[in-house]
């Protein structure tokens, strides 16, 4: 059965960005003029994927406004004459198929996807994070749908991590098939560096088939009293095979203050009307630091 849906759970706290996360979601942070969430929306109807599922939360509603036909807008653009930006703000809104869950209480990742049970129903489908942006060539969720097409069963995108940044990641222990594909042994969440069994880091993309849904219903509270996504696709991998894809793109990580710093100024230092500016006052500002 073909790929047809996309989950985005984006009802997460962000606590690690409070407290401009108390009011704002994290995933409509800007990365200059586009929120976070609006790149991997972008990322799934890239791949062909526009059934998208939110799973979110209270203070969510800015995310539903931005997908949503804003006709007062719409008409001030035209009025205005600024047809570069009316084109824009209709095709946000009009590209996507979105439905909107809630996860009412924040059980964790693992909770959140399973809250979308009823809508995804029992086909195969994609979770992207709501706070990683990937750079790449290539569609990696494209790329992840080949191997299901392939083996017929759940894939996670992995990449690779310097030895240093394992102990940040959920890691996988795996066998190399070919390519870039390899079939999952066992996860482990952030082990330390001599307990690695590998640097392949778990990204944030994942298709499952829908036999996740059974295993999230009898995965017990794990790190922090919450469901944990990594502890459900390990009692998945007792029943059927898991496959990882290595990718080579650039992964960021915009839930933490410093990841979202560093991603701004990369996509800043990407875009034309910026690069030399911005190149300019950053030199001026490393040349003489500022006191603060
Ligand atoms: P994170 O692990 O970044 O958690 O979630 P968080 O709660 O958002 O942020 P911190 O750790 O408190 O700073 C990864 C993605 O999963 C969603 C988040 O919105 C984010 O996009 N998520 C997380 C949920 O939808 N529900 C949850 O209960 C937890």
């Amino acid at each position: 059965m073909e790929v047809r849906k996309a989950v985005l759970p984006v009802a997460g706290w962000g606590t690690r960005f409070l407290p401009a996360t108390k009011a704002m979601p994290k995933e409509m942070f800007p990365i200059i003029d586009k929120p976070v969430i609006q790149f991997i929306v972008e990322e799934c109807l890239d791949a062909g994927i526009d059934n998208i599922i939110f799973v979110t939360g209270r203070h969510k509603r800015p995310i539903e406004h931005h997908f949503d036909i804003n006709t007062d807008l719409e008409k001030h653009l035209e009025n205005c004459g600024k047809t570069q930006l009316l084109k824009n703000i209709m095709e946000i809104s009009r590209l996507v198929n979105p439905i909107y869950i809630r996860q009412k209480e924040q059980l964790g990742l693992g909770h959140a996807v399973l809250v979308s049970e009823p809508t995804v129903g029992y086909e195969p489908f994609i979770v992207c994070l709501g706070d990683v942006i990937l750079k790449d060539e290539e569609s990696v969720l494209t790329k992840m749908m080949e191997v299901y097409r392939r083996f017929g069963k759940s894939v996670i995108a992995v990449f690779e991590v310097e030895e240093r940044e394992v102990s940040k990641y959920g890691i996988i222990d795996g066998r190399h098939i070919e390519r870039d594909i390899h079939i999952i042994d066992d996860l482990i969440e952030k082990p330390k560096i001599e307990e690695a069994p590998s640097r392949l880091a778990i990204v944030g993309r994942y298709l499952f088939t829908p036999k996740i849904f059974e295993k999230l219903k009898v995965t017990p509270p794990g790190r922090g009293g919450e469901i944990q996504l990594t502890d459900a696709i390990k009692l998945l991998l007792e029943e059927e095979a898991v496959y990882a894809i290595k990718i080579n793109s650039k992964v960021y990580d915009t839930g933490t203050p410093m990841g979202y710093l560093q991603t701004m100024i990369e996509f800043a230092l990407q875009r034309e009307d910026l690069r030399d500016d911005l190149t300019k006052y950053l030199r001026g500002l490393l040349i003489q630091p500022t006191e603060v």
